[in-house]
């Protein structure tokens, strides 16, 4: 079963170009899939392997692996806050966005947060529904012609 056959470890700077491939790669073909070239391009521009790098050295960064093959990404700053989380296609509804997540949100449980924000894209609202995240405002559209819904889960 697939869940034995992955490991959700912390990311090693060598992981920086299969991670910046499964951001891009994965963001062309679900979430930006009907959006404009121009947005797909600018999302690119800002998950580069130097970009990953640099946010992992701000933030934190795990990755689940399987047998060396980078699958699915999650990463936060600010200790409360979610900014990307990504399986590839193939790889999703087998839980490993879930254990990425519950990673992360035992990380920050442990630094004290209270709460952890994220602003979901419109294609993930339903799975962080299912994680326990609450809408707190109507959908965003940023300057980028991107519509993300924020949303927040109280840590008990
Ligand atoms: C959103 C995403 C990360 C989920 O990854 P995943 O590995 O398939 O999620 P999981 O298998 O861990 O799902 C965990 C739970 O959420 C549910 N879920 C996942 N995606 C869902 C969806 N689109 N709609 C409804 N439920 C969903 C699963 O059924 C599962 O529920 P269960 O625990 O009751 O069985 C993945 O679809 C993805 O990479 N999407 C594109 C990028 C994206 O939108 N990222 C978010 C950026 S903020």
């Amino acid at each position: 079963m697939i869940l034995d056959e992955f490991i959700v470890r912390k990311f090693k700077p060598e992981d920086a170009c299969q991670v910046s491939r499964l951001i891009t790669t994965t963001f062309n073909a679900q979430v930006g899939r009907k959006l404009p070239s121009g947005v797909k391009k600018v999302f690119s521009e800002v998950n580069t392997s130097d970009k990953i790098l640099e946010l992992s050295k701000r933030g934190e960064v795990f990755v689940a692996d399987k047998g060396g093959k980078i699958i699915g990404i999650i990463a936060g700053i600010d200790n409360n806050r979610v900014i990307r989380l990504f399986v590839y296609k193939k790889f999703q509804g087998q839980g490993i966005a879930k254990k990425l997540m519950r990673r992360l949100e035992s990380l920050y449980k442990k630094r004290a947060a209270k709460s952890i924000h994220v602003r979901s894209s419109l294609y993930a609202v339903d799975f962080y529904n299912v994680m326990g995240y609450k809408k707190v405002t109507r959908v965003i559209h940023n300057k980028d012609g991107m519509a993300y819904q924020p949303m927040i889960k109280y840590l008990s």
